[in-house]
């Protein structure tokens, strides 16, 4: 693997997850594989969980990790030909190749504007970095992608469920604040390469990128999209159509121990407590959310492994 900007950057899904799995029964089998390696974090957005586990990931594996608040830093230009006389102080063709020298790898995160599809769509800062970077790019979660999370998902399901093809939904939930579509179209693209029967529930006008759901099926009937579930993934995402904008509140969509049943219950967190999903079900053993944030450790340890692999 060079750079891993979404799961498709995964040559064998099904493979790395099982090797995910064995990496997790034994973290420090290959502790020496980034001894005099550097990965170095860029985080433009906040992060609890990704700034941590893939930090340990990297030390798991003997590498060096060095991680930067681009808001601390140059603000940064990323338009070409851009005369800088105002806010922005050194230019992303600058920064990618200096920091290129500094890392053996880089990751990045930048969420969307939610303000402007065509920018956000096209991966303007993944794809800057990727343009002018010298080094293999880990994507922590883009305008439009959370590959970490989508493995690190795939990973928990595997290790969770007792039936060859699991019945899995993502449903979404509601949320105050217009919120990226990165988590569930990178969940939508895991699901897609894997052995399970899979579909999507939400309102309507939240539908999410065609090019990304493409045959997956899709209802607006929560109830009915439950039955028989053994996974139910909860995730708020903004309307894609409608770019950005959140519709009248919809709090009946939380999910509730009476709606999933015995489904287990997933979700990336951070969460919102009885405005996404009641307690009941997030403190009962229904609950998979504390492995799933476990599970990233070894989605970015996998990750790093095999492109540490392919230097
Ligand atoms: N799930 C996830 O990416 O969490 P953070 O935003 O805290 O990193």
């Amino acid at each position: 693997m060079n750079h891993f900007l979404n799961i498709k950057s995964i040559k064998d899904l099904n493979k790395t997850v099982q090797d995910a799995l064995a990496l997790k029964a034994n973290p420090y089998a290959y502790s020496s594989l980034g001894t005099q390696k550097t990965l170095v974090l860029l985080f433009f957005n906040a992060s609890l969980r990704t700034r941590i586990s893939t930090e340990l990931a990297a030390k798991n594996l003997g590498m060096s990790v060095i991680v930067l608040n681009v808001n601390d830093a140059w603000q940064l230009e990323f338009e070409e030909g851009a005369v800088m006389d105002l806010q922005s102080s050194e230019h992303i063709k600058e920064a990618a190749q200096v920091i290129s020298q500094y890392a053996t790898i880089i990751g990045v995160r930048a969420f969307p504007t939610l303000t402007d599809k065509v920018k956000d769509q096209s991966e303007w800062v993944l794809n800057a970095f990727a343009a002018y970077a010298s080094v293999p790019l880990i994507n922590m979660e883009s305008a439009t992608a959370h590959p970490l999370q989508g493995l690190a998902d795939a990973i928990t399901i595997a290790e969770q469920s007792d039936k060859i093809k699991p019945k899995v939904v993502l449903s979404w939930a509601p949320h105050p604040k217009a919120l990226p579509h990165a988590v569930a179209n990178s969940f939508v693209r895991t699901m897609q390469l894997q052995d399970v029967d899979f579909s999507i529930v939400h309102p309507e006008g939240y539908d999410l990128d065609p090019s990304i759901v493409k045959h997956t099926a899709v209802s607006n009937n929560q109830i009915e999209a439950f039955k028989n579930a053994d996974f139910i993934y909860a995730k708020n995402w903004s309307c894609f159509t409608d770019y950005g904008k959140i519709l009248k509140p919809k709090s009946n969509w939380m999910i509730t121990e009476e709606k999933i049943g015995k489904a287990k219950f997933m979700h990336c967190l951070p969460v919102r407590r009885n405005v996404v999903v009641e307690d009941a079900v997030l403190d009962s053993p229904k609950s998979l959310c504390i492995d799933q944030s476990n599970n990233r450790t070894f989605a970015a340890q996998i990750v790093l492994k095999q492109i540490l692999e392919s230097l």
